[in-house]
């Protein structure tokens, strides 16, 4: 809300440049409306990484980085982690309360009748080879349901914009399974009706034609918890770029694909593969000086991949769940002993005590655990950023559907500070001399 306070902002002889509204939310951080700011000053602000800016206001995910507390539509992570199934989840994102059973049946239904894909989107996967990593081929297929369902595309129309919620919702599961099983030379899988959300995605993933799938409740309730983990998170990377992409009134299927391509990078969803990886190539307990070392030399770029986080400043409360749902998953594989496990507990407390971690205040993010839990889960590592994308596609779907129906929308177009050439002459090609 708007209060009656303003910040002045005065040059070095004391007088008034501006003067702009002081704004706060319901929790948190107090903003400075700079709207105005160039108008009233002819100055930008820069803010690279954006790490002092609030794109937008939001009522659906709020973090508190020093405290570690994480809500969805105001309710803690850990409740809704414990309670909720991940359908539950979407319907609170998506509609701003938690459904009643009626609310989530028509949900459920809605969300089983849409898992199938047009038959012609299963020709896109041919095209790849088969190593291309899932997430080029996640990107195509759904980059190419926006050249589909031109009959719900009004984006002005909140039952046009649930209808692509759904459909995004329900086929992406089924993109990722199929994207695996291409991988491997298996025959795609057809969802099953009959089955929940997650036994259907576990058939479609880790089943065959050959045999009934018969799910376990343990992993499925644990890859359910992973996708409610990482459904949303406010306004990470991949989700400003799905609501800067939108902005612009562009296809929401072509939207959520900027988020997938986003989402990929190492710093950010490939994390979940980059530790994996990173936990095999440390190997043995014996080694983990050694890259905790490379990970504070300034002049090595190896980092300590699920280290870290913009926003937390103390446990990222997604990891600390990520972790307990490791043991239950290893225990009940009777993998207790699991190698990469023992070897990230051991990783994870020697950081927490080094001073250099403990200074920059790095800690365990979401994706320190995930990859060992869906590796458990029989779900390869090449595949653990689809797998997030799975879980954040409701995420930035919500952001999205914020985004359109906010009457002061408008499209996003940063400035800069340019530091290029100022103005000058094109000269004859023969005059031109190496610079
Ligand atoms: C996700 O934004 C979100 O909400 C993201 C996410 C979500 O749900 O959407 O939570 C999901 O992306 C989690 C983060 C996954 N990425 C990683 O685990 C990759 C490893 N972590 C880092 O690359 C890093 O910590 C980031 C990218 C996560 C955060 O980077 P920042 O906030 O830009 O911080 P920074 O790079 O400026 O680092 C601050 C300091 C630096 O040292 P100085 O230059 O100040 O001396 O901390 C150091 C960094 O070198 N540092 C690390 C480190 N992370 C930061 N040093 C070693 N290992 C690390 N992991």
């Amino acid at each position: 809300m708007n209060t009656e306070r303003n910040y002045t902002l005065n040059d070095e002889n004391a007088s008034l440049i501006c003067k702009l509204p002081f704004i706060s939310g319901s929790v948190g951080p107090n903003v400075i409306d700079i709207q105005a700011l160039y108008k009233q000053t002819g100055l930008f602000a820069l803010d690279p990484g954006f790490t002092s800016t609030a794109s937008c206001r939001s009522k659906i995910t709020y973090i508190d980085g020093e405290a570690g507390i994480l809500l969805y539509r105001g309710y803690p992570i850990e409740q809704l982690a414990e309670h909720c199934s991940f359908l539950e989840v979407c319907y609170l994102l998506m509609q701003g309360n938690l459904p009643t059973q009626d609310q989530l049946d028509q949900l459920i239904n809605q969300v089983t009748h849409h898992t199938l894909l047009h038959d012609q989107l299963t020709n896109f996967f041919s095209g790849f080879r088969r190593d291309a990593h899932p997430m080029a081929i996640m990107l195509a297929v759904v980059g190419a349901l926006s050249a589909f369902y031109h009959d719900a595309l009004d984006i002005h129309s909140k039952d046009d914009r649930d209808l692509c919620a759904i459909r995004i919702i329900a086929k992406i599961p089924t993109i990722v399974a199929m994207s695996y099983k291409y991988s491997i030379g298996l025959p795609f899988m057809f969802p099953k009706n009959n089955l929940s959300y997650v036994e259907n995605f576990m058939c479609m993933m880790l089943g065959n034609p050959c045999e009934t799938f018969i799910p376990n409740p343990v992993m499925v309730r644990a890859l359910d918890r992973i996708l409610i983990l990482h459904a949303d998170h406010e306004q990470n990377a991949s989700t400003s770029t799905v609501r800067l992409a939108g902005s612009s009134g562009a296809n929401p299927y072509a939207c959520i694909t900027s988020g997938i391509a986003c989402l990929w990078g190492p710093a950010h969803g490939g994390a979940n593969e980059a530790v994996l990886n990173m936990l095999m190539e440390i190997g043995d307990v014996s080694n983990i000086n050694h890259y905790i070392k490379r990970a504070k030399d300034k002049n090595d770029p190896f980092r300590l991949m699920g280290f870290g986080h913009r926003v937390y400043k103390n446990h990222d409360p997604r990891a600390k769940l990520m972790r307990a749902t490791c043991h239950e998953v290893l225990d009940e594989l009777g993998l207790h002993d699991d190698p990469l496990f023992k070897l990230a507990l051991k990783l994870e407390g020697i950081a927490l005590e080094d001073d250099y971690f403990i200074n920059k205040k790095l800690y365990p993010n979401v994706d320190f655990y995930s990859g060992i839990v869906l590796k458990a889960l029989g779900i390869p590592s090449n595949m653990f950023t689809a797998m997030f994308a799975m879980g954040r596609s409701i995420g930035w779907i919500s952001h999205w559907d914020e985004m359109i129906s906010d009457p002061a929308q408008k499209i996003g177009r940063p400035r800069q500070l340019y530091t290029g050439e100022t103005h000058r002459d094109v000269t004859k090609i023969t005059d031109r001399i190496v610079k």
